[in-house]
């Protein structure tokens, strides 16, 4: 499954939080709410995070993560996800959470979005809640333009800020190189330098690419408008795209706001291929990227 599941195991219950790239992100206008009307593409993939959570006495929430540098306190997404609930459906509960986290941060992989999402479904079962999928995304659009997809989507065509959620059906899997940067890119700065286009892209033809699988065509039609203004903040980005592109993937983009740059290939063995060599010494000096060979999950 992409979208994020819990299986309970006796008192806690373990959720999946998966990864996802953007095929396509294409800007529609500026709002008043400082946000952007966008079309984009998201696809989850078979990297992923995992939360478990279990049931506290005395309504405390409290967070801890195997990565030292994750801000655990009542700011993180999860912590807030497990406020709103309790807001939400005037649960007085508390959780002991744990995250596992595997998805480099501020990469434009989702992966604070995705958490978020799983602790809504975990603790929404932990508790008995009985909410549906589709009213927490409801509520999710709070937390996070990507929250809602992490809930709701497989692969899927999200509008407004990313919050409308329309699920595609792929029509094939899909082999994806992921090259993570050891740097971040900050998505706010990213789209406070974007420019929306007096005539913007069509999406229609990487959907039909997606619905019928055809990953030459998914490959031909990448495309994210916020790719300059990353480029712009974080003067590296160029040289690993070309770098990539020199390995002759089908196509070439990055993921959301960035970090992260990703190759489209054509099978499990291609993918190797190209991340083999990526990693190789002979490649430009990258700062040594973090590369994940990952399939899009269905
Ligand atoms: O929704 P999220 O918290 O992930 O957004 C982070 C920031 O990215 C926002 O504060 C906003 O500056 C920018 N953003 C945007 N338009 C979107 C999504 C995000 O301008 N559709």
């Amino acid at each position: 499954m992409s979208r994020v599941t819990a299986t309970p195991t006796g008192s806690a219950v373990t959720v999946r939080a998966p990864a996802k790239v953007n095929l396509f992100l294409e800007l529609r206008g500026r709002r008043a709410d400082g946000y952007h009307d966008l079309e984009t593409l998201m696809v989850a993939v078979d990297l992923a995070d995992s939360l478990t959570v279990t049931a506290s006495d005395g309504g405390e929430l409290a967070l801890t993560c195997n990565d030292p540098a994750l801000d655990s306190s009542p700011a993180n997404l999860v912590c807030r996800a497990a406020e709103l609930l309790r807001q939400r459906t005037g649960h007085g509960g508390g959780s002991v959470m744990r995250l596992e986290k595997n998805i480099p941060t501020a990469a434009g992989l989702g992966g604070g979005s995705s958490d978020a999402a799983a602790a809504l479904l975990a603790l929404n079962q932990l508790w008995n809640l009985g909410q549906s999928r589709e009213r927490l995304a409801e509520w999710a659009g709070e937390l996070g333009s990507d929250v809602p997809f992490f809930l709701l989507g497989h692969a899927a065509w999200c509008t407004g800020r990313g919050e409308i959620v329309e699920s595609l059906a792929p029509g094939g899997p899909l082999h994806f190189v992921l090259v993570c940067p050891p740097f971040g890119c900050p998505t706010a700065e990213v789209y406070r330098r974007s420019r929306v286009p007096d005539r913007p892209r069509d999406g229609t033809a990487i959907r039909r690419a997606v619905a019928s699988g055809d990953a030459a065509a998914v490959g031909r039609e990448l495309f994210n408008r916020l790719e300059a203004p990353a480029a712009e903040l974080r003067p590296e980005l160029p040289g690993l795209f070309d770098a990539l592109r020199r390995l002759d993937p089908l196509g070439v983009a990055l993921s959301g706001s960035g970090s992260t740059v990703f190759a489209v290939a054509r099978d499990d063995s291609d993918a190797r291929r190209i991340a083999d060599r990526i990693t190789q010494p002979g490649e430009p000096d990258v700062s040594r990227p973090r590369v994940h060979i990952v399939r899009s999950v269905a």
